[in-house]
């Protein structure tokens, strides 16, 4: 069912710091900043020849990045994203084999404009699965 590692997301303080250490020491390219209030983040991409890396900064009180780095004051991986085909498949096959998918449990727009779910962290040895339609 799972295609490609789509992203990695970095929860972080300071996208715009976090961005600056990739390119300066690590040599990377990166995206320009982009605020997505109705998701509560601001993102700057760390673009690599085989994925992405998403650095994430809370906006707002209700971001749930803002939850994440109370608990990890130094940032930390957020989720991982696999890319899938289907999203309603995915997502009801995930349910038939008893994984709660967060939120209303359907897919939603996600912060790249595409169908995505969330999958709970204690279905995935604690890691929190986010699961793209391309
Ligand atoms: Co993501």
């Amino acid at each position: 069912m799972i295609g490609k590692l789509n992203h990695v997301a970095i929860a972080v303080t300071s996208v715009e710091a976090a961005a600056k250490q990739y390119k300066s020491i690590l040599g990377a390219n990166i995206s320009s900043p982009m605020d997505l209030p109705l998701h509560g983040v601001k993102t700057i991409f760390v673009e690599l020849d085989n994925t992405k890396i998403e650095l994430l900064e809370p906006i707002g009180d209700n971001s749930p990045i803002k939850k994440f780095l109370k608990n990890n004051p130094l940032g930390g991986i957020h989720h991982i994203c696999y890319e899938v085909s289907n999203i309603i498949d995915a997502c009801d096959k995930l349910k038939a084999e008893g994984a709660t998918i967060l939120g209303s449990g359907e897919p939603t727009i996600g912060a790249h404009g595409k169908p995505v779910i969330f999958i709970h962290p204690k279905n995935f040895n604690g890691t929190l699965i986010e699961l793209e339609e391309v």
